[in-house]
């Protein structure tokens, strides 16, 4: 108990380990409550709220023109909340996602309306394809919860998805946002199961803070009677600076810069930034 404990308290080296990030989309029953959490259309959670949803997609359409002919992936597209308006303005429309239970759904809504998606279940940092595509984007904030070498792998990979004028679109939080975080522990008694198991557990929650490398750490360890499980996840906040960098070592240039995903004017204090960047030909020292 005592060493169980100690461990749960232990705090690891920045980015010592990320294997178990991804349980919360793949895990069966855990997969099942986050779809529920995506389609909810109010909340801003796994997916953001259905008008927020509504109005980034319409925005992104009109902006880059993704209509007729325009080849376009969605990375981490989930339940295919984008890719289905964006199919449904008239262009191709691709998606790479790990939960096999959000592409079910995605599939499904695609066949009701009659729309052509392509739908892929695979890891973007493994995804390989001879495709190239116009415009890329991956939304809600999914590039902070990877690795510095996982996002190198994924810019790596970008590189190799867009066609040589392509254009990749995404958020992330900012250290305005991480000044916010305090750090926290808690222990819950789930009697009746819960949104991280159907059987009665115990709880317990971590959340540390790295100052200096503009991290967190969060740790959920879940004990039941006769099974134990660890989530842990990594999220990194960034100055305007860090992530300018971080591209052009991998070889693309932000050529435009938004506070939200739905076009809202840039500004030096915002939680979240929104960056369009572009591919630079023979950049990168990946
Ligand atoms: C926060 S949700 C956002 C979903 C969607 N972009 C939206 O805004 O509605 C993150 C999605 O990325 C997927 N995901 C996380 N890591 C992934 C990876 N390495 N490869 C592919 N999909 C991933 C998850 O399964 C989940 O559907």
């Amino acid at each position: 108990m005592f060493t169980k404990l100690k461990n749960f308290f232990e705090r690891p080296k920045p980015y010592e380990s990320n294997d178990t990030y991804l349980k919360i989309w793949t895990d069966e029953y855990i997969s099942k409550n986050m779809l529920e959490i995506h389609l909810n259309p109010q909340i801003d959670a796994a997916s953001r709220n259905l008008d927020f949803i509504n109005k980034s997609a319409n925005w992104m359409i009109s902006k880059f023109d993704l209509t007729k002919e325009k080849k376009v992936l969605d990375l981490g597209c989930g339940p295919g909340l984008y890719s289905t308006k964006i199919a449904e303005a008239g262009a191709n429309v691709t998606g790479v996602d790990v939960s096999k239970r959000s592409l079910d759904y995605a599939n499904k809504k695609a066949q009701e309306k009659c729309l052509k998606i392509n739908y892929i279940n695979e890891s973007y940092l493994e995804w390989k394809t001879a495709e190239k595509f116009d415009f890329a984007y991956l939304i809600y904030l999914d590039y902070h919860a990877l690795t510095k070498e996982q996002r190198k792998c994924l810019l790596s990979n970008i590189k190799g998805y867009l066609k040589s004028n392509g254009l990749f679109l995404f958020d992330i939080p900012t250290i305005h946002n991480f000044k916010k975080i305090e750090e926290m522990t808690n222990c819950i008694f789930h009697e009746k199961g819960g949104f991280l198991s159907p059987n009665p557990y115990f709880e317990f929650e971590l959340l540390y803070k790295y100052e200096e490398e503009e991290l967190t750490f969060k740790r959920h360890v879940i004990i039941e009677e006769e099974h134990e499980n660890i989530i842990e996840m990594w999220h990194k906040y960034f100055t305007y600076k860090e992530i300018e960098d971080e591209l052009r070592n991998a070889g693309f240039a932000i050529v435009e810069k938004y506070s939200t995903v739905k076009g809202d004017v840039f500004g030096e204090n915002t939680d979240e930034i929104t960056l369009v960047v572009q591919n630079q030909p023979g950049g990168g020292d990946l």
